[in-house]
């Protein structure tokens, strides 16, 4: 396991990441490796909305045909990422912002027909991402991929780019910093702890649904790599620290042994 740390700050929380991104500053300054992906869907979706596109959802995942490729393209890795790695350079933090398509980062496999121009991750190269590690800087992902067989540009999910990143640099915690402070079960609680089992009970039974989902899986498939993965809200971001001394905060998906 190398010493990363995959941070995922939700599009649903940008506005309020000052916290998280404070902690990524101590996190840095006290010698951790760090990777920040981000999302980005509610801007995507103004500026659809004000260029007189609609948005769609199937299954938490944005239907996609090519203008609404190009314009969360143009927000997630235009506004969004350079909005980020400004506020991380002005709290001293040497971060540099990329998308999944540089340096051939992320290959996906489109999702499904109906989805459109979107793209499941099956291909990770963080070869680039490591040599920014090594060099200290602190890279900030936009969740864009490359298909796999035409080189089209995909929309990704940003919590599927999370989670394979970080199983692909053997991170050792991957964190999902959103607007709810964990999964919730069916009376509102935030669940501490799930394993595969009871999170597919959960995803099948409607419980977790909508955004929750892909989190999920990412948070599974990082589990079965190895890497400790959490879910947690935006407002108590002080809450990274904790989980790397091991404490137990949000939603916990243990590494397999
Ligand atoms: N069981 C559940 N527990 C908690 N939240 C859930 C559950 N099922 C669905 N959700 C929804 O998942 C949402 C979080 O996912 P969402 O995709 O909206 O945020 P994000 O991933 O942080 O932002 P973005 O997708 O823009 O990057 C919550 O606001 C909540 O409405
Ligand atoms: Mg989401």
């Amino acid at each position: 396991m190398s010493d990363v740390v995959v941070l995922k700050i939700g599009g649903a929380v940008l506005g309020e990441e000052a916290g998280a991104l404070d902690v990524v500053g101590a996190l840095h300054d006290s010698g951790h490796s760090l990777v920040v992906v981000h999302g980005g869907g509610p801007l995507a979706t103004e500026w659809s909305g004000r260029l007189g596109l609609e948005t769609r959802f199937v299954r938490g995942l944005r239907v996609t045909d090519a203008q609404t490729r190009d314009v969360a393209l143009a927000t997630l890795t235009g506004l969004t990422n350079t909005r980020l790695v400004a506020a991380l350079v002005a709290r001293g933090v040497p971060a540099v912002g990329l998308s999944g398509v540089d340096g051939g980062m992320l290959r996906a496999e489109r999702e499904d027909a109906e989805l459109g121009l979107v793209g499941r991750v099956t291909l990770v190269d963080s070869g680039l991402l490591e040599e920014l590690l090594d060099a200290g800087r602190v890279p900030v992902v936009a969740p864009a991929a490359l298909d796999k067989k035409d080189g089209e540009i995909l929309n990704v999910n940003g919590d599927g780019a999370a989670g394979a990143l970080a199983a692909s640099l053997g991170a050792r915690l991957l964190v999902f910093v959103t607007d709810v402070p964990g999964v919730r079960s069916k009376d509102g609680k935030v669940i501490a702890s799930l394993d595969t089992a009871r999170a597919k009970t959960l995803v099948d039974d409607g419980t977790i649904e909508g955004g929750m989902v892909p989190k999920v899986e990412a948070c599974l498939l990082a589990a079965s790599a190895g890497c400790r993965a959490a879910i947690v809200a935006a407002r108590g971001a002080d809450a990274i620290e904790k989980l790397l001394t091991g404490e137990q905060v949000g939603t916990v998906f243990e590494a397999a042994a």
